[in-house]
């Protein structure tokens, strides 16, 4: 795997810096939210290079909307996604007809992810927060979508037990993770055994599908639902 190929993962395990020697382990090393913040400010600029992250090839973008519309209910619903970085989801998710609001701890992310539903017409709400409590109304939300952000949080038990807390019944948690072949991330194995305590009708399907990441892919990328 090439440099290039190996940042997008890196990075979006959260932080690549930040990781201080711990890069195989799996496991990210606990930092402070002004480091977390500093860290993803710094990687806004080139962020959406990744084609995952842009979405800005045709068939990126209909690979995630086929994929999130598949384990979403139909539009129109509330959805928060958590973590939302420049955005790519939130809009493409409020595109498609839902109710749309995205949270992230990075000023700079969130300026790209407001430019962003600005030039596609959408009524996409972003504001700054701390996604390990995102402070919103508990039972607001028919939708939590949380892409690459879950494994490397501090508590990621208790960030689910809190976005669990902000579905409406019937509601769903949808979680897109992966372990990637840098060592870093967290198994669909691990994630379910952090969330079925909390939601316990909840499956993983594998994202094999190259055109969701611009490449063909050899490592476990996945997205768990469970069904509140
Ligand atoms: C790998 S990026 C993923 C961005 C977006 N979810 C996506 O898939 O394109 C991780 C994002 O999570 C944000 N983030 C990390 N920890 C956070 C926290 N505790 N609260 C809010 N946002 C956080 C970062 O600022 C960054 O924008």
């Amino acid at each position: 795997m090439s440099r290039d190929d190996s940042r997008s993962e890196e990075e979006s395990a959260g932080t690549r810096d930040l990781l201080d020697g711990h890069a195989g382990s799996g496991h990210a090393v606990v930092v402070s939210i002004d480091e977390t913040a500093q860290f993803w400010d710094e990687q806004a600029r080139t962020f959406d290079d990744e084609a995952d992250h842009g979405l800005r090839s045709p068939a990126a973008r209909h690979a995630w909307r086929d994929m999130l519309r598949s384990v979403l209910p139909n539009p129109p619903a509330d959805v928060v996604d958590l973590g939302c970085g420049t955005g790519s989801l939130a809009v493409l998710l409020a595109e498609e007809g839902y109710r749309v609001t995205g949270i992230d701890l990075s000023a700079k992310m969130l300026e790209r992810a407001t430019a962003k539903a600005r030039a596609a017409g959408t009524a996409t709400s972003f504001r700054q927060g701390d996604v390990s409590d995102p402070q919103l109304q508990r039972a607001s939300m028919d939708v939590v979508v949380v892409r690459h952000v879950t494994w490397a949080l501090t508590d990621p038990d208790d960030a689910v037990r809190k976005w669990a807390g902000l579905l409406r019944p019937g509601g769903r948690l949808v979680l897109v993770e992966g372990l990637w072949s840098t060592g870093t991330g967290m198994t669909a194995r691990r994630l379910e055994g952090i969330v079925r305590p909390i939601i316990s009708n909840c499956e993983t399907r594998p994202l094999t599908d190259e055109a969701l990441w611009g490449r063909p892919i050899d490592d476990e990328r996945y997205v768990l639902v469970a069904r509140g």
